[in-house]
């Protein structure tokens, strides 16, 4: 435990938590912090607050928040050990084993076997890939679809024999236990005991976090025999709806270009990046999730959709626009000549044709409004159709601003009157169950939570940015001004700290606090501008004294009522104070 805590100090010390939680979030200075869109809940305008000052973050939008553990942990779905493996080797901090729970450490233990079985497999398949006899036939396969090798190199590309055992034999060889080889996907259980090869006869596409670590596998087949790609199954490092092939290779060229183009599939991404054009993720097939859109926005700027020609493709477009607009990211999307996929097009017509209809794309609502209007006028019956599908998308919005832009984008284009279409809109939510009626309300309900005391806030202000002063008010009633129950656990545990340890950091007192309120109250409060200044501070002690005297009298003489005599005592020490106060 002492180790522990002391490699965590030291990592933290090494640490600046703007510079680490800037590579996966797009920071802009704001006073004396930084903010940005939260990578931990869907919204638009930034709320998820940094402090370098504190080394601190908090949301104030989803209230998660912490130091760069916490940060590390939620953003890989990591595990506390995991995190402090990963920013001990980050900071070069040397960590001595021996921490955490038992679950969690059980967990880890899991997530790193699984992570090692992955790359040693990683490495038999790029050996079988190599090798003279067995890797032939993929070779050659991959040459077919002019893929050179340092893209085959660069990203890992492997091949998996046509062999029941082939793995397993290996596996065995390196004295890896098969059950966790199973639990990596990589082989299967058979009905009567024993396990064969998941992935056999195929193409292996390694898919890496950004950490570098192999999280799981795709495989082709080198022919026309389905299913045409095979990927792990959910393992416990591998979530498919997740994960964004090729951002580890992509995200410096997005940040920088402040754009990525989105594709389906693997040979896409690879064949764009052959051809030289490196802001690029696939999403391996799957619907687009907030979870892919939370990952780019902290490299995007915006967003451009490679969609296909067919119905089903504009149909997909208009379905992520709500996604895009509630996470906040600008989406543009284009569409291929027919027959032809982002691989098949680079390949034919070159860089300089592709990056041109990217430079050119739409903004996804107009993009769908010209795919469906581009034949002829609409007729009625036509628009009526246009408007069941494009209703549910808009009340998907939760941005007003963007919901009339839309609305009115779409009254000029079809001809309906604004105010028609958005009282249709107003009508369609009725009929819906009343749903988003809910989560509309739920969401004004939390917003208009009583505002906290002010005496609480100042307080709390008080110790974060003048704890010297602070501590001068541990003699006094300060509990009778306080309201709220997390600050006076955040008041009574930094007085029992502070007399414990003296000074200390302000942000080290979150580790001291028992409830989740109370941490989140206390995160607030740390990223908040101090309320008064140096000159200000010893009116403010002596202010919140005042004041916790007077509340306590005005207390006792209501529980006096009755015995006249104190009763008395008390007026007069009132009337005393009263006068110091009207003379001084
Ligand atoms: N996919 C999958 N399982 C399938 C089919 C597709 O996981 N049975 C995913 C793969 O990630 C694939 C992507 O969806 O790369 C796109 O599929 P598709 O367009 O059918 O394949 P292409 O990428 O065009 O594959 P190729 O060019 O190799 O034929
Ligand atoms: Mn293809």
């Amino acid at each position: 435990m002492v180790y522990q805590q002391s490699a965590k100090e030291e990592i933290k010390n090494a640490a600046d938590i703007v510079e680490l939680i800037g590579q996966f979030v797009q920071l802009k200075k704001a006073g004396r912090n930084y903010v940005g869109l939260c990578p931990f809940h869907a919204e638009k305008d930034p709320s998820f607050t940094v402090s370098p000052e504190r080394q601190t973050f908090h949301c104030f939008g989803c209230k998660k928040g912490g130091d760069i553990f916490s940060f590390w942990m939620e953003y890989h779905s990591s595990t506390f050990p995991e995190a402090l493996k990963d920013l001990a080797e980050r900071y070069q901090v040397t960590i001595s084993e021996g921490f955490s729970g038992h679950k969690e450490r059980e967990r880890s233990a899991q997530r790193d076997a699984v992570f090692k079985i992955n790359e040693k497999a990683a490495f038999y398949f790029q050996e079988a890939l190599s090798h003279s006899n067995v890797g032939k036939a993929a070779r050659a396969y991959l040459g077919r679809r002019s893929l050179p090798k340092e893209v085959i190199s660069q990203f890992q590309l492997g091949y998996a024999p046509d062999e029941w055992d082939g793995l397993i034999e290996f596996m065995r060889r390196e004295k890896i236990d098969l059950d966790m080889v199973a639990r990596a996907g990589l082989i299967v259980p058979k009905k009567n005991g024993g396990y064969y090869d998941r992935f056999r006869g195929r193409i292996i596409f390694p898919i890496l976090d950004l950490r570098q670590q192999v999280v799981g596998f795709g495989g082709r087949v080198l022919d026309d025999s389905l299913p045409k790609y095979l990927n792990s199954p959910e393992t416990p490092v591998f979530h498919k709806g997740e994960v964004l092939y090729g951002l580890h290779a992509s995200h410096k060229a997005v940040r920088e270009t402040g754009r990525a183009v989105l594709v389906e599939g693997y040979m896409d991404l690879l064949a764009l990046k052959k051809n030289g054009f490196q802001e690029v993720v696939a999403t391996l097939g799957t619907a687009l999730t907030a979870t892919h859109i939370r990952r780019l926005k902290g490299y995007a700027k915006e967003a451009v959709i490679v969609f296909d020609s067919d119905e089903a493709g504009k149909m997909a477009a208009l379905k992520s626009l709500p996604i895009f607009s509630n996470e906040g990211l600008s989406a543009k999307a284009v569409v291929l000549p027919e027959g032809h996929d982002p691989d098949t097009f680079v390949n034919a017509y070159g860089l300089d044709r592709f990056s041109e209809l990217i430079d050119r794309a739409a903004l996804i609502f107009d993009f769908f409004l010209d795919q469906k209007l581009a034949k002829k006028d609409p007729d009625v019956e036509e628009k009526v159709r246009l408007l069941k599908e494009i209703l549910p998308v808009l009340s998907g919005l939760s941005n007003n601003s963007h919901r009339s832009l839309y609305a009115r984008r779409l009254s000029e284009r079809i001809g309906i009157k604004e105010e028609v279409l958005l009282s249709e809109l107003r009508s369609f939510e009725k009929d819906r169950s009343g749903r988003a009626f809910q989560t509309r309300m739920k969401g004004r309900l939390t917003d208009s939570k009583v505002e906290k005391r002010f005496d609480d806030l100042h307080l709390l202000n008080l110790l974060i940015h003048y704890p010297d002063a602070a501590s001068r008010l541990v003699g006094c009633d300060w509990k009778i001004l306080l309201s709220d129950s997390a600050v006076i656990e955040i008041v009574e545990t930094f007085f029992r700290k502070y007399s414990q340890e003296g000074p200390f950091l302000p942000q080290d007192l979150l580790e001291s606090l028992k409830s989740d309120v109370a941490r989140e109250q206390f995160r607030e409060a740390l990223v908040d501008d101090a309320h008064y200044s140096e000159q200000e501070v010893d009116l403010a002690v002596a202010e919140i004294e005042e004041k916790a005297q007077e509340k306590k009298i005005t207390a006792s003489i209501k529980m006096a009522k009755g015995d006249v005599e104190a009763l008395n005592q008390l007026l007069e020490l009132k009337r005393n104070k009263d006068r110091k106060v009207l003379n001084g």
